[in-house]
């Protein structure tokens, strides 16, 4: 990944806009009016940028695909993701291929499988269908475990994919390599083409969302798409990007230290402790100088989170902007505001997370 991609560097959107033009990203504004009820992590670009999803969406039908990677709890970072596939679901029609990276996830980390597979459902299946993921229309699947009669066109078409790329191609994406990198990577090419096979109802449009570090990815499925051109007659594979949501203390937002994320199945207690001692704010040393110079809110934690999911009124989030730049707003005052929403929605999403068991198994069934 180039240094200069550095989502949450700053909040200044062209400034953003500009990275992505600069790897032939195209900026998501563009596609922004073809929408009738865009998302909001897409009216307030945390939604940034696309490849040729303009084609996807002008297509009658397409799909959604992406793959995930069991790690631990399933935070707000994780959400956001979850967000977007279940607005394609639901708004715009979407087919949507979820798929377990734990071959991935077994190789890379060491990870154990039983282990990595009981992560996938307890914390990110579950979380997906209480925040509103669908039976119906998805296709969710294991990368160990292609459904039964499904299984053979997904390897054969990433065995196949190996003869389409190169070693130093991979070397110049991934680094050393090794055998279990190889067999995730020529995987994930398949996750991302197989909708496109007949077997999976043939030709269409699929997009992948994706945080913008995941762009080379993208470009190594769309270079091997393009060399199966004669034989398969692929489409391109889209892409839509993303910004990272924030760590609690400013930094990354990382599965391995709880004191970094608000975990979906956090206690609403917990999450309200969290946030009051870890919170990175973006006000001044003392009352006076915040009431005089004002608070910078794209650094606030707290006010990120309710930019990006927790504050749905765009006049509200604008003038919680302004108060707080203008310093008639405090830290303080801004955690609380955060603390309410993220309880009420922690409440609720728990409740519906135990409901959700319900329908695991129509997820799992094939
Ligand atoms: N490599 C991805 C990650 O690190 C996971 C993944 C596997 C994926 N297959 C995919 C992402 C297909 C997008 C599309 O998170």
């Amino acid at each position: 990944m180039s240094k200069e991609i550095n989502p949450w560097g700053s909040d200044d959107v062209t400034d953003y806009e500009k990275t992505a033009k600069a790897f032939g990203i195209s900026p998501f504004s563009g596609v922004l009016k073809k929408l009738k009820n865009p998302h909001l992590l897409m009216r307030r670009c945390v939604v940034f940028g696309h490849r040729d999803f303009d084609k996807v969406l002008a297509s009658k039908d397409y799909a959604m695909m992406t793959g995930l990677m069991p790690s631990g709890k399933f935070h707000l970072g994780h959400k956001i993701l979850a967000d977007q596939i279940i607005y394609h679901q639901k708004e715009l029609g979407a087919k949507i291929f979820l798929c377990v990276a734990d071959v991935e996830a077994y190789n890379m980390r060491l990870a154990d499988m039983k282990k990595l597979r009981e992560t996938a459902i307890e914390e990110y299946l579950l979380n997906y269908i209480a925040l509103g993921l669908e039976p119906k229309n998805c296709d969710f699947y294991f990368q160990s475990d292609r459904s039964k009669e499904r299984a053979s066109p997904y390897y054969r078409l990433a065995s196949m994919a190996a003869k389409k790329v190169t070693m130093n191609e991979l070397a110049a994406i991934y680094g050393d390599l090794s055998p279990g990198k190889i067999m995730s990577v020529m995987l994930q090419v398949s996750d991302i083409l197989h909708p496109q096979l007949k077997e999976f109802g043939g030709n269409k449009n699929v997009v992948v969302p994706v945080g913008i570090d995941q762009d080379p990815h993208i470009r190594l499925s769309r270079d091997i798409a393009a060399r199966f051109q004669k034989e398969l007659g692929f489409a391109l594979p889209g892409a839509t990007y993303h910004r990272f949501i924030k760590g609690l203390k400013g930094g990354k937002m990382s599965s391995s230290d709880p004191y970094s994320y608000i975990a979906l199945t956090d206690d609403p207690k917990e999450a309200k402790k969290k946030i009051n001692k870890y919170a990175f704010s973006g006000g001044r040393e003392t009352i006076e100088e915040h009431r005089k110079h004002g608070g910078n809110p794209d650094i606030d934690v707290s006010f990120q989170y309710l930019f990006t999911q927790f504050e749905p009124d765009d006049r509200k989030i604008e003038k919680l902007r302004d108060d707080y730049k203008s310093g008639a707003l405090l830290t303080g005052e801004l955690k609380q505001i955060l603390i309410e929403k993220l309880t009420a929605f922690l409440e609720d999403h728990q409740k519906k997370r135990e409901i959700a068991r319900k329908k695991v198994d129509r997820f799992l069934a094939e």
